[in-house]
């Protein structure tokens, strides 16, 4: 009996020790559809999103955003930091899908934003931003088309890592890295019709210590372009076309604005088109 008991006790302190070695080194999850989101065509999750990631930046603890499998459609959705971890994975197994009406977005300069953020990992996952409605209204010539919201755009942030994330039909650049430092995109897949307006793949401004490996561009602009302040860029292993190209431009337009320093092209397929 006593015997028994004790052997209880032991078993039972056990566990406790290990699921509290557990719970110290597992990160918190907040999966978005604990918050609302619904991956069905008349659910907005819009807010789910948000509310999961405010709980993951006011953690202290490393945390995880997770986004399962289907299709989820928000609107413009900001990432805000700062945070109070170095350490959040938004960790996406489904698709985001934009509004099919371009005009929902398409007056706001962003779909998905993260700003100010520092030590976030964002993998996986489809962005859709729905774009060809707007290309439409821009190929007609139509004055009154909205300039288009970019799918991902990673402002004003250090410590990001993006890999394995697929970008489509954005309805103006697919993934802008602006006043960062240290972001690194690996895998990366954008795809959308060489007859897309202005949509460059990935567009880097203002930004030190950025590369880009690894990775598919095919689009209507710029697979990858440069504006100014692009520092110390690295860019590998990457597969361009259709698309015009890997550049560095639209410089000079301020009297005072940063150079374009220390950008290195390795590896780099080019396919060309008839049209190009
Ligand atoms: C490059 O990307 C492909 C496809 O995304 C992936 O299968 C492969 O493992 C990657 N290679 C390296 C060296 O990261
Ligand atoms: C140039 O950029 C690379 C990263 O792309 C960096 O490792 C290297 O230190 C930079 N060189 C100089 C001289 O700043």
């Amino acid at each position: 009996m006593i015997k028994s008991s004790s052997l209880f006790v032991a078993v039972v302190i056990f566990f406790l020790a290990a699921t509290s070695v557990a719970s110290a080194s597992q990160p918190s999850v907040y999966r978005v559809t604990d918050y609302g989101a619904r991956a069905d065509p008349k659910t907005d999750s819009t807010s789910a999103l948000s509310d999961a990631w405010r709980k993951a930046c006011s953690d202290p603890r490393p945390s995880v955003v997770y986004v399962p499998h289907g299709r989820f459609h928000v609107r413009n959705l900001g990432f805000e930091g700062p945070c109070r971890s170095k350490d959040i994975l938004v960790r996406i197994d489904g698709t985001l899908v934009a509004p099919s009406d371009y005009s929902v977005i398409g007056n706001a300069k962003n779909w998905i934003l993260f700003h100010d953020v520092d030590g976030v990992r964002i993998s996986g996952g489809i962005l859709d931003g729905q774009g060809t409605g707007l290309w439409s209204c821009k190929l007609d010539g139509r004055k009154d088309c909205p300039t288009g919201a970019m799918n991902l755009h990673i402002a004003n942030s250090k410590n990001v890592e993006i890999d394995g994330l697929t970008s489509i039909n954005s309805q103006k650049f697919h993934i802008a890295v602006t006043g960062c430092q240290n972001v690194n995109l690996r895998d990366i897949t954008v795809a959308a019709l060489g007859t897309s307006p202005n949509t460059d793949g990935i567009h880097i401004e203002k930004s030190t210590l950025v590369s880009v490996l690894n990775s598919t561009i095919s689009t209507g602009d710029d697979c990858i372009s440069m504006g100014p302040g692009a520092r110390n860029v690295w860019i590998e292993r990457v597969a361009c076309g259709p698309g015009h190209g890997i550049s560095i431009g639209s410089l000079g337009w301020k009297f005072q604005e940063p150079g374009v320093q220390n950008v290195t092209v390795k590896r780099v397929h080019f396919t060309l088109h008839r049209d190009d």
